[in-house]
């Protein structure tokens, strides 16, 4: 198996990418910055914001048959400024869309098409329960969940109608101890109405550990998932 994961420079991406790499796997990782050394990780700089370099992107070189099959985790995402919608720039705006939903459609489009849907054993997508219900100051940030929600789905619904196995899952993995969350905390009340709360489940020790998350995404990899039960979970 080799693992094609985006964000491994911190929280899930990087507790994934090292989750992998200590079952022995290979694993390629995609993000701006990286900290991982290790004989089984090549790590490929690229800012997902950016479309000049999502389209020079190029995992041929990385990606050989033996290595196969490939598992797609989009993980990289990004939160952005936290403030109400009217307050935003057209660059937050942009980037959001960028990192947070054309990156993370255009690696499964480049991974089929590169390596075929026969060698792709799954696309998962980190996903939100933000996707899933307003909140207000994450505007953008639900919008891009929501919307990779329904790729997702149009995705499934494509290789079934191709006859082609490959799964393809949504996973929300509830509310973790990240950078992400240190942004949501330094956010504060006057700008974001839920703050309180996000800084009461971290004072409280409510929150998941990126390590824990891993652990939790394998495991429900490795369960066998009835096509009526979809496409978008939470774990
Ligand atoms: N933490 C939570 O509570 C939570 C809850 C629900 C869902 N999620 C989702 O989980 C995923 C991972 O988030 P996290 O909490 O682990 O956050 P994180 O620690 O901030 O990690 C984000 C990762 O995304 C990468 N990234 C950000 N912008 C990028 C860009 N322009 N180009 C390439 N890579 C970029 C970062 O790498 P570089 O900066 O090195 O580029 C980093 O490795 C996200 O999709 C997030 O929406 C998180």
């Amino acid at each position: 198996m080799i693992n094609i994961i985006t964000g491994t420079s911190s929280g899930i991406g990087k507790a994934l990418a090292h989750f992998y790499l200590e079952k022995g796997e290979k694993v390629i990782g995609i993000s701006r910055s990286n900290s991982i050394i290790d004989d089984n990780f090549k790590h490929v700089a690229c800012d997902l914001s950016d479309k000049h370099q999502l389209h020079e992107l190029s995992l041929l070189d990385y990606v050989s048959q033996e290595n196969y099959p490939i598992r797609l985790i989009n993980n990289a995402g990004i939160i952005g400024d936290i403030k109400r919608s009217h307050e935003l720039t057209l660059t937050h705006y942009v980037d959001m869309t960028m990192v947070n939903l054309v990156a993370p459609q255009y690696l499964c489009s480049y991974v089929l098409s590169s390596f075929g849907f026969d060698n792709v054993d799954a696309i998962i997508n980190i996903s939100s329960g933000a996707g899933q219900r307003p909140i207000p100051s994450w505007g953008s940030y639900c919008a891009t969940k929501a919307g990779m929600d329904i790729f997702a789905e149009t995705l499934n619904l494509e290789i079934k109608e191709l006859g082609k196995s490959t799964k393809v899952f949504n996973i929300a993995p509830g509310v973790v101890d990240t950078n992400m969350q240190v942004s949501i905390r330094n956010s504060g009340a006057k700008n974001f109405s839920s703050h309180q709360n996000f800084v009461d489940l971290k004072e409280n020790d409510e929150l998941r550990s990126p390590e824990e998350v891993a652990v939790l995404i394998d495991r429900f990899l490795g369960l066998e998932h009835p096509e009526e039960e979809g496409v978008v979970f939470r774990v």
